[in-house]
């Protein structure tokens, strides 16, 4: 089994790296692949030959795609139209990463969750840009490739609301922290991406949206009281809720986010809980 990896050096690029380890992967990420570069992506893509493609190069700052609207539309339409039409033209399937923005985050009630079935109304350019590039794969590669949508995610290295929660947690003389409890979603691990796209591989049956992140809904406080939990001694700042104004953002942050994963569910396929694939990974990336 080979597979190419775009954006491979990124965060989840790098997860992905190390889960297919019995695989040979092939990174495929600035300078020597560019996705802008059609033509030059698909004549690598074609002399690699790979059984898979998995997307995952991305401009991901979403605050940054705010104030630089066409770089985003240049990486996150364009360059997934570049990677759908190269990995068509070699026959590769394609599992391209997208999204809980394509989503308004309106949602009436904090156990709603969007299913693949619901309708995307992104509010953010980084939404609409992830969106537009969904619908390049639904266009160009209907057959053979699979649109995964994740959302907040974090994986070793990061940078991450973990890594970030860890780091400010450290210093117990510090004024109690403030993390905002009335937005709430799907705590992710890169892990949990990684082992869900292995068996998407085992299904070859399988195109189209599918929801691809852990089970459980929380706040981003909720969220932050289990990595303090975890974190024990480690983390002795200790935390109070407040509200998304209290913060404001050059994108608008969702409400809820939280993703329905009915299509896995279907398949008999389950993620792990937040909090499992959290404890798992504060382990791993921090120690006992
Ligand atoms: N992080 C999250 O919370 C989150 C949530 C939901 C969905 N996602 C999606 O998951 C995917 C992976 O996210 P991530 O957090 O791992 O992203 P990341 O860490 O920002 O990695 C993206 C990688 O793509 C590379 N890249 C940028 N422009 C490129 C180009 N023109 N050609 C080739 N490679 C290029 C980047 O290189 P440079 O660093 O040099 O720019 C970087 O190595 C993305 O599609 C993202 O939209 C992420």
């Amino acid at each position: 089994m080979k597979i190419v990896v775009t954006g491979g050096k990124g965060m989840l690029g790098r997860t992905l790296q190390e889960e297919f380890a019995d695989a040979e992967v092939v990174v495929a990420d600035l300078p020597e692949w560019d996705i802008l570069d059609c033509d030059t992506f698909t004549e690598k893509l074609v002399v690699e030959k790979p059984d898979a493609v998995i997307h995952c190069a991305a401009m991901t700052k979403v605050d940054d795609c705010e104030t630089n609207r066409e770089l985003a539309f240049r990486l996150n339409e364009e360059g997934t139209r570049n990677v759908a039409l190269a990995a068509k033209s070699c026959g590769a399937r394609l599992f391209a990463i997208s999204t809980d923005y394509v989503f308004s985050g309106d949602a009436p009630k904090e156990k709603w969750a969007w299913g693949e079935l619901d309708i995307p109304r992104p509010r953010t350019v980084y939404g609409a840009s992830k969106f537009a590039g969904e619908r390049m794969v639904e266009m160009i590669y209907p057959e053979n490739s699979v649109v995964l949508r994740i959302a907040w995610l974090y994986g070793a290295g990061g940078p991450s609301f973990v890594h970030t929660m860890v780091k400010l947690g450290a210093d117990g003389n510090a004024a109690p922290l403030k993390v905002v409890d009335d937005q709430v979603g799907n705590p992710t691990s890169a892990k949990t991406v990684a082992r869900a796209i292995r068996f998407l591989m085992s299904r070859p049956d399988v195109s189209g949206t599918v929801h691809g992140t852990c089970e459980g809904i929380v706040s981003w406080h909720g969220f932050a009281e289990e990595i303090k939990r975890l974190m024990g001694e480690r983390f002795p700042r200790s935390i109070v809720p407040c509200k998304t104004e209290e913060f404001p953002r050059p994108a608008p942050r969702p409400k809820n986010s939280a993703l329905r994963k009915s299509v896995l569910n279907v398949l008999g396929y389950r993620t792990a809980p937040w909090q499992e694939a959290l404890a798992e990974f504060i382990k791993e990336e921090f120690g006992e």
